[in-house]
């Protein structure tokens, strides 16, 4: 199950690194040896792709196309990456906004950026409840059923050969502490969905290593956690075609980084899959956010199987959280602390070969993994009157039929315990999913209340949540409050 060459490992992550061979080759000759460790420790790689590469990782980073032309940014690229994964140019609705007409250009620009210089490319994402282009969204049962598939092998068939990981199938659990699947117009055409998606992956391009990718399951406490564990653990049981499990890893503070990561990472590798951080992002600054990042490069240079480390954008300003500066360079294109620790991780990881035949780091366990203790107190459903202060803010992407609004929830000057935001729908719209909030109602006057692990907010700090919609979004300001 842990051979590293088995089907699905692709290379293995924990090959011999360069210096290593060096080393072996002038075996018997302690001193020259010796003398060989002195030279490699002085010519530390400077990048961060090539030190990943030298134990047989990737570093990589989401692009924009319509940033290509920008030359700060395409600078650091082809200087620190030698992986990429299209941030938008390859969802759903980007390659096939109509049905059976699909639009590669964009995505293409990413493609052969990257395998022009040799480098690595993840494909994101095969099927998704998200970014679903309109005709897609209006779809349901056997005939969405099949869309899908369509997608997924004219897609997979289409870039046959040149993917290294397809993240097949896109945060599909309920961000709950039920375990259970995200409800959206995918998941209603049956279970099997998913692994009808890979099945139909693995068939159209049987040289891509197959992932499944998820946020919010980095905490092996998680209830979310668990249940996609519990899911790769029926796939490799079941023969469903699974190769990796991608950890997306968006971290704040809502979504803390925890130290059990490493237990996470090393947990799913046992079941036979590579893992993959695919989305990295850790919000803040300075000494702290350094440090959070070391550990994760830590933590991933500690699983054999953790074959490669994404961080999602360039600089800053890049940034689908901007706000949170979570990334490793500033908007100018300056290296930031995080940039250091990072580089220092990877290199000083590298200096001990990982062994040519991982161990899984935790047995694999017999019985499913202990499930999430519920909540003691589960979230507020309506808070109290008078209770702690709180503002909410809106920002919108509207798009001609849909929309996806992202809520900011900031605490005044208490903590808060738990929040819930009201806003107005104007007629015809309609809220089709919604992320790390829990929704009530559907249109016209709809209400989001916290969910378990994002109603503490600290005095003057702020969470997230989001929702998607059809027809047009909100517009007025929505009433917050909170207890
Ligand atoms: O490019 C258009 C622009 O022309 C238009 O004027 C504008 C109007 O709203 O929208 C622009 O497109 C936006 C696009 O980002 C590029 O900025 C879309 O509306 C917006 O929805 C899209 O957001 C992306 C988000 O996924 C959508 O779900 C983010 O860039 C992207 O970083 C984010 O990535 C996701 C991963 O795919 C999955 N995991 C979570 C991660 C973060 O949300």
């Amino acid at each position: 199950m842990n051979n590293p060459f088995a089907r699905g490992s692709g290379r293995p992550a924990t090959r011999r690194r360069p210096r290593a061979a060096l080393v072996s080759a002038t075996v018997g000759l302690a001193l020259v040896a010796a003398s060989v460790v002195v030279a490699s420790s002085a010519s530390a790689a400077t990048t961060l792709g090539a030190s990943a590469a030298e134990s047989g990782r990737y570093f990589g980073t989401a692009v924009a196309a319509n940033k290509l032309s920008d030359s700060t940014y395409v600078g650091i690229l082809n200087r620190e990456f030698n992986s990429v994964t299209a941030e938008n140019e390859m969802k759903i609705d980007a390659l096939e906004p109509q049905q059976n007409q699909f639009t590669y250009t964009n995505a293409d620009r990413i493609v052969n950026h990257a395998l022009s210089r040799g480098w690595k490319v993840r494909g994101h994402t095969l099927a998704w409840h998200s970014q679903q282009p309109e005709w897609m969204r209006n779809m349901s049962g056997t005939a969405l059923r099949n869309a899908m598939l369509n997608h997924v092998t004219r897609v997979a068939t289409y870039y046959r050969g040149k993917i290294d990981s397809w993240d097949v199938v896109n945060e599909a659990f309920d961000d709950g502490n039920n375990g259970a699947r995200r409800d959206s117009n995918l998941q209603r055409t049956g279970n099997d969905w998913i692994e009808a998606a890979f099945r139909a992956a693995r068939a159209a391009d049987p040289g891509a290593k197959l992932c499944y990718n998820d946020y919010n399951t980095d905490n092996w406490t998680w209830a979310k956690t668990q249940a996609v564990y519990r899911m790769v653990q029926d796939f490799k049981q079941r023969g469903v075609p699974i190769d990796c499990v991608g950890f997306q890893s968006h971290f704040n503070a809502q979504s803390a980084y925890n130290s059990n990561y490493r237990t996470t990472l090393s947990s799913f590798a046992a079941l036979g899959v590579d893992v993959q951080i695919t989305e990295l992002d850790i919000e803040g600054s300075g000494t702290t956010q350094a440090n959070t990042y070391r550990s994760v490069v830590n933590d991933c240079l500690a699983v054999p199987r953790c074959n490669g480390i994404t961080v999602w954008g360039i600089r800053d300003s890049d940034s689908w959280r901007s706000y949170g500066t979570p990334l490793l360079f500033d908007n100018n294109g300056n290296k930031k602390p995080a940039y250091d620790a990072t580089l220092q991780a990877l290199n000083a990881g590298g200096t001990t070969p990982p062994p040519t035949t991982p161990p899984p780091t935790t047995p694999p366990p017999t019985t499913p993994p202990p499930t999430t203790p519920p909540p003691t107190t589960p979230p507020p459903t309506t808070p109290p009157p008078g209770g702690a202060g709180c503002t909410a803010s809106v920002s919108l992407n509207q798009w001609n039929g849909g929309f996806v609004a992202t809520v900011r929830v900031t605490a005044g000057s208490t903590r808060l315990n738990g929040w819930s935001v009201n806003l107005s729908l104007p007629g015809g719209a309609t809220v089709t999913n919604t992320w790390n909030a829990q929704a009530t109602g559907s249109s016209g006057s709809v209400s989001f209340r916290n969910v378990s692990y994002n109603g503490t907010v600290n005095a003057g700090t702020s969470t997230e949540f989001g929702f998607q919609g059809t027809g047009t979004g909100p517009s007025g300001t929505p009433t917050c409050t909170g207890s």
